[in-house]
């Protein structure tokens, strides 16, 4: 099954002057499956995942999500029923404790977060998964670069989604703790059949995922775990 089918998808920026930051790119993601976006800085990852994860307009092209074709009016509906975003620079709520970044997704979801509910339940365990059950009343602002990514990864797991995003989510971890969250997201897809698509600069996590495309030019090119370029 498809979950995310998109079409000749185009971007370009304006400012200062004119970059095509995606040229012509189409990309098919089956569920339960792990893709890796690599590319130098400033390639484009992040515009790329914004346009896929429908958090951002393309210029032009197609995303169809879980069978619906993306619009202007379905996206914060596909977004909230399919999608859990982890962002390169983390988006949380600076002065909420830890678990209430955790539970915004399903509180915007109107389901229930008190300390009986399922989403709350759901939240420990991903905490738990993350390393951070200890730091459940800490307030975001007063955590580490390495416990925030944690966070915003328990966060986005939290409505269940089918569509994981991951922007550079090793970026500010040390070795042990990338692995970790490498094997979590991974254990994600394998056992609850969902699917990821990450941008990454580290090789290592890039290597754990069934598909590999390098963004260089606007395009996206098929890249081996060797390194090649094709
Ligand atoms: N809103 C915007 N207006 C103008 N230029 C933009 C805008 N957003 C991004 N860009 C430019 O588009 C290019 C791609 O940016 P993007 O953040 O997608 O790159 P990236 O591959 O994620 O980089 P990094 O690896 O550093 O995170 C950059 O040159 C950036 O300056
Ligand atoms: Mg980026």
């Amino acid at each position: 099954m498809t979950i995310l089918h998109a079409e000749n998808l185009r971007k370009s920026f304006f400012d200062p002057k004119r970059i095509d930051v995606i040229a012509n790119i189409s990309l098919q993601v089956r569920a339960g499956e792990s893709i890796a976006i690599c590319g130098r800085s400033g390639e484009g990852k992040t515009t790329l995942l914004h346009i896929l994860g429908l958090l951002e307009e393309p210029d032009a092209g197609s995303i169809v999500i879980a069978g619906q074709i993306a619009n202007r009016g379905n996206a914060y509906l596909l977004r909230q029923q399919h999608i859990g975003f982890i962002f390169q620079s983390f988006n949380l709520l600076e002065d909420f404790s830890v678990i209430d970044n955790i539970l915004m997704p399903a509180h915007i979801n109107r389901q229930r977060v008190d300390s009986k509910s399922p989403a709350y339940h759901m939240a420990l365990e991903h905490l738990q998964s993350v390393d951070l059950l200890d730091r459940l009343e800490q307030k975001a602002k007063l955590l580490s670069g390495g416990e925030r990514q944690r966070v915003a990864i328990a966060r986005a797991l939290c409505n269940n989604p089918s569509l994981i995003f991951a922007d550079e989510p090793s970026g500010n971890l040390d070795r042990a703790n990338a692995v970790r969250i490498g094997e979590l997201l991974m254990q994600c897809v394998q056992k609850k059949k969902k699917s990821l698509i990450l941008a990454t600069h580290d090789p290592a996590l890039a290597a754990l995922c069934d598909r590999r495309f390098m963004l260089q030019d606007g395009a996206l090119l098929c890249y081996t775990t060797h390194g090649k370029v094709f």
